[in-house]
Formats: C-alpha cells, structure tokens, sequence
C-alpha cells in the first residue's frame, strides 16, 4: 500500500472515496489499524480518557503526546498520521504554537497536527501550513471547550450557531487546513459544509454525509463494555468482554494450577540455549 498523502485525501474528496481514520496511541495497534488498511490514525487527546483515565482531555501534556505519537510512528507505513496539540499549547504566542507544533513532527515524526477552533485559531493555522505542517481542524464538539460549552453536546443546533460554525470552516480551509473534524454537529450541518467546502470533513457523530469518518479505538470495539452505549458509536468487535474473559480464565489456571502445562516449560540445559540462540 502506498503513503496516503495530502494530496491522496484531497483526491479522495474529489473521487467521493470515503475516507476512514482511527484513533491509536501505542505501536501494536497503530500497526493493526495500518495493515487493516485505515486512511488516517490520529492520536487523539482523547487518550487522557482512554488511556489516562482522566474525565476530560485538558490534563493531558505536550510531552505525553509527543510519546504516545513516537509509538504510533514505528508502526505506520501507510496510513497518514496525524497527532492532538493539546491544550492550551496553541493559544499563546505563533512561536510557542510553532514550536510545539514542532516538536509532534521532529520528535513524535507525526505527519501533521489537529487543532480544535474556527476562525480564532485560523492564523495559526496558517502559519503552521507555511512552515510545513499540515494542519488538521476540529470543529462542533470541541471536547477541549467542555467546560466553556457547558457538557458534551450536540452543537450547531439552530440556525445562528451553524452559520457560525460555516465561517468557521471557511476560516480553516482559507488558511490552509488540510481536513476538517465536525464532531456531533447535526446531519444537516455536516452535509452543508461539506458540499460548501473544497477539503475533506471527517464526522464522528455527525451523520453519513461527511468525506470520511473517525472513531476513537477504543469505543469501536467495544473496549468498554460496561459503558453506556453513545449513539454515534458503531462497535465492531467485543474486545473489552474478550480481554476479561481471557484474563479471567488465565487467573483461573494459575489459581488451579492448569498454567504453566507441561508444553509451556523448559527442561535441561539444551532446550533453553535453543531457545535463546535458535
Ligand atoms: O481525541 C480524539 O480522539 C479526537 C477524535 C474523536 C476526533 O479528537
Ligand atoms: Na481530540
């Protein structure tokens, strides 16, 4: 498979080719989700939820993306991938935003950053394409606001607030964008940007319209069976029952001395040099 490029996604909007992306933040599943053949993987700040255990992505630091995005980059060989500017480190100075910016791409090897924000962050967003990082948008829910919108809800309901987020989108295309995120906006809305704008919108919860589509891993396969179900959500595995299953089932054998069997050991001198040096 060849390196999706810029250039492939914008083609890919062009031909009406969907295009797929994932979230991931460790190296196994990033190199799972490339061979599955996914377009995008973003490691999303939503691994302060996933991963961190936090309630919101905000606790989440430049440093701890920049990690996860070194795992994720020694698997991909396909998909383009993009990482999270966390928050707060793109609202100081175009310097500061350049140089964390920075650091994703030269330390993490990321190929381009998401932003969240309309035409408020628009000249960062310019001024990152022009230093050569592609930028990402991330409109609607922007789950970094959650404390200024009030809760996780859906946004661009009435007719004022969708007009708001189009002169958002315009704003981000206009500076340079290369994709934008519409996370639970209204099928209606998603639709309209997407036929006004010329870059791709990739929806989470925001209906079927959009030129590609985003999950984050852990919640399409159901890695959280306990949780209640959110209705953007389509889970294809039962990954979390069969992690539970499994490590149950392994305690079981410990505790009923059935693991380690007979085939799991080793015997003599021979068998473990064969073993260490082939
Ligand atoms: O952090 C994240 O996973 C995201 C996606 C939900 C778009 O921003
Ligand atoms: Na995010």
């Amino acid at each position: 498979r060849k390196p999706v490029t810029t250039v492939k996604l914008q083609k890919m909007k062009a031909s009406k080719e969907p295009i797929s992306m994932v979230t991931a933040y460790d190296y196994l599943t990033a190199k799972l989700a490339d061979e599955a053949g996914v377009d995008m993987i973003l490691i999303g700040d939503s691994l302060g939820n996933v991963i961190q255990g936090h309630e919101s992505t905000l606790p989440v630091t430049l440093d701890e993306m920049i990690y996860h995005t070194k795992a994720v980059t020694r698997a991909v060989k396909s998909a383009f991938v993009v990482t999270d500017l966390p928050f707060m480190t793109y609202h100081g100075s175009l310097d500061t935003t350049l140089q964390n910016a920075g650091r994703i791409m030269r330390e993490g090897l990321s190929k381009g950053v998401k932003l969240e924000g309309g035409a408020e962050i628009a000249h960062a967003v310019k001024a990152l394409t022009q230093a050569g990082v592609p930028v990402v948008g991330h409109l609607g829910l922007t789950p970094q606001s959650v404390h200024v919108l009030g809760g996780y809800r859906i946004q661009g309901k009435n007719s004022e607030q969708a007009r708001k987020l189009m002169e958002d989108a315009k704003a981000l295309e206009e500076a340079g964008a290369i994709a934008i995120v519409l996370e639970l906006v209204t099928e209606e809305l998603a639709e309209w940007i997407t036929s006004k704008l010329s870059i791709p919108t990739i929806g989470i919860g925001a209906g079927a319209s959009c030129d590609g589509q985003v999950l984050v891993f852990h919640d399409m396969l159901g890695y959280e069976p306990d949780a209640p179900a959110k209705k953007f959500v389509k889970a294809y595995a039962q990954v979390g029952l069969a992690i539970r299953e499994g490590i149950g089932q392994y305690v079981a054998e410990v505790k009923g001395r059935k693991f380690p069997a007979e085939q799991h050991g080793f015997k003599g001198d021979n068998e473990v040099l064969q073993y260490l040096y082939g």
